[in-house]
């Protein structure tokens, strides 16, 4: 595992909290630097909390959201306005509360079929204008009670793809299609940060940060920015295999 950093919060309020305000400074500095900020989001329900933080006054009104491009690391296989859709979440949670132009809005398009929306997906990443990074000033991801972040689940194929950046796999535990941006691309990133948060991801978090290097089953320790920063951002229920360790 390349060297990553552990930050313990009492729960999920400040957890979120605290990945809100990692957000905003990177899309600040982001900013500053270069004109813009390029973030991919994760979905599930951890980060739920953290968007709706975002669309906040004391967090929304320190970002110039004209200046940011939204990706996404991943999508069920599902049209924008099911409810499970990664996109539905962070509109519903922030992206129709603040200034974001349309445009700067990059969905996965979920709703075709899943190897139109991974090619789709590819061809839009390829063609962005990244400058001098090569990837994303941010990827927020989640960690799944198997190991699995973004849709990168265990043994699935996509855990050995080397050059694509996007892909579809299927889920077999879930028995659904899914579309996932790809290690390689994700190690991309300037910041990877793991939001985690509840005592049903105490064990699988202490394996992924402690446990033996084992991708194809803990496909969490694929991630390993190449110059980028990893940031664990956890609650207390979560780390609680972690204190025992250290
Ligand atoms: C998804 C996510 C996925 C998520 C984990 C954790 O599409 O479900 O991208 O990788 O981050 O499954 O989900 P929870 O936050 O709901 O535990």
């Amino acid at each position: 595992m390349s060297a990553s950093e552990v930050r313990i919060y009492p729960d999920l309020v400040e957890a979120s909290r605290a990945a809100a305000e990692a957000f905003v400074r990177i899309g600040e500095d982001s900013i500053a630097a270069r004109g813009w900020f390029s973030v991919a989001l994760s979905g599930g329900s951890t980060p739920n909390r953290m968007y709706a933080d975002l669309a906040l006054n004391e967090f929304s009104s320190r970002l110039d959201w004209r200046h940011a491009h939204f990706f996404w690391g991943d999508e069920r296989s599902v049209p924008p306005d099911d409810p499970q859709s990664n996109f539905r979440m962070a509109n519903d949670a922030l992206l129709s509360h603040v200034q974001v132009p349309p445009e700067n809005i990059h969905r996965i398009q979920a709703e075709k079929t899943p190897k139109e929306a991974a090619s789709d997906y590819e061809h839009l990443l390829r063609g962005f204008e990244w400058g001098e990074l090569t990837g994303f000033d941010l990827a927020l991801l989640g960690l799944g009670t198997n190991g699995h972040t973004a849709s990168l689940f265990p043994y699935s194929d996509a855990l050995n793809e080397r050059s694509r950046w996007c892909v579809d796999t299927w889920v077999e535990e879930l028995k659904a299609a899914r579309i996932t941006l790809t290690p390689p691309f994700l190690n991309r990133s300037a910041n990877v940060i793991f939001l985690v948060v509840g005592s049903e991801k105490a064990s699988i978090l202490s394996e992924i940060l402690h446990g033996q290097y084992d991708p194809d089953r803990l496909p969490a320790q694929l991630i390993e920015p190449k110059n980028g920063r990893l940031i664990w951002l956890v609650d207390r229920d979560a780390a609680r295999g972690l204190k025992e360790k250290e």
